[in-house]
């Protein structure tokens, strides 16, 4: 009896294994969050955006067709309960693609991204104040030649555990807003054109572990 019970469970792992049979339902992303990551993605430079928005992954992007040897990419979309068509971009990473654009500000059409990162690539420009206005947790744009001042309005996104802005040409003083993000565990801003002294505002980051 048990190995009998045993014997179909092998089967049926077989099958879904060898077959891929679709054992997951369609997650469709909304129309709106489509065209705002093809728009995303030609801000960002890219060349080439190929989307398959029923399964929320990347088939094609960067600026050649086959893809540097280290770069990585990665859409998450996640669903509302019980509706597989009403899906939203909730994490977008774009990493190593030699990217020549700048920061989309864009991305603020995506209401349910949390987690951003366009870490290794060439954009150049400013960080857009106007993120400001979205729920992120993570921000990385570690070793790419953004320039300009760190927008204080990056304090109002009191949702983030990690900036990192590590290894780009910001400039000026590193504004005491940032203090105002009482969720930070990660705050990096070294290999920058950064000066002045650290915010006293910074003693309230209670969580802080990696500066
Ligand atoms: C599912 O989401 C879509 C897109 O947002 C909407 O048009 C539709 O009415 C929703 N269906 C249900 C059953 O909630
Ligand atoms: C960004 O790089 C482009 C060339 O790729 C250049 O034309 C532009 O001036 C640069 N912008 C800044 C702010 O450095
Ligand atoms: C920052 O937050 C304040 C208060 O919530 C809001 O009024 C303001 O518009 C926000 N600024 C930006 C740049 O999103
Ligand atoms: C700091 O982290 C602890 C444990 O993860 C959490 O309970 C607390 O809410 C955090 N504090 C702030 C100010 O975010």
């Amino acid at each position: 009896m048990l190995a009998g019970k045993l014997f179909v469970f092998l089967i049926v792992s077989l099958t879904s294994c060898c077959f891929r049979l679709p054992t997951f339902p369609e997650a469709k992303l909304v129309q709106e969050e489509v065209d705002a990551l093809e728009e995303i993605a030609r801000t960002l430079g890219s060349k080439y955006w190929k989307f398959n928005a029923d399964t929320c992954e990347i088939e094609m992007v960067g600026v050649t067709q086959v893809p540097p040897k280290n770069s990585a990419q990665r859409i998450d979309c996640e669903c509302n309960k019980g509706n597989n068509s009403d899906c939203h971009v909730t994490r977008m990473e774009l990493k190593r693609y030699n990217l020549p654009g700048v920061l989309p500000t864009q991305l603020v059409n995506l209401p349910r991204l949390q987690v951003v990162d366009f870490a290794y690539n060439y954009l150049n420009g400013t960080l857009p104040r106007e993120w400001a206005s979205m729920q992120l947790t993570s921000i990385s744009v570690v070793v790419n030649r953004l320039s300009g001042e760190i927008p204080k309005e990056l304090g109002n996104i009191t949702t983030l555990t990690t900036l990192s802005l590590e290894a780009n040409q910001f400039s000026g003083t590193i504004p005491p807003d940032l203090g105002k993000l009482i969720n930070l565990q990660e705050l990096m801003l070294s290999s920058n054109h950064l000066s002045g002294n650290l915010p006293v505002s910074f003693a309230g980051l209670v969580n802080l572990t990696d500066l």
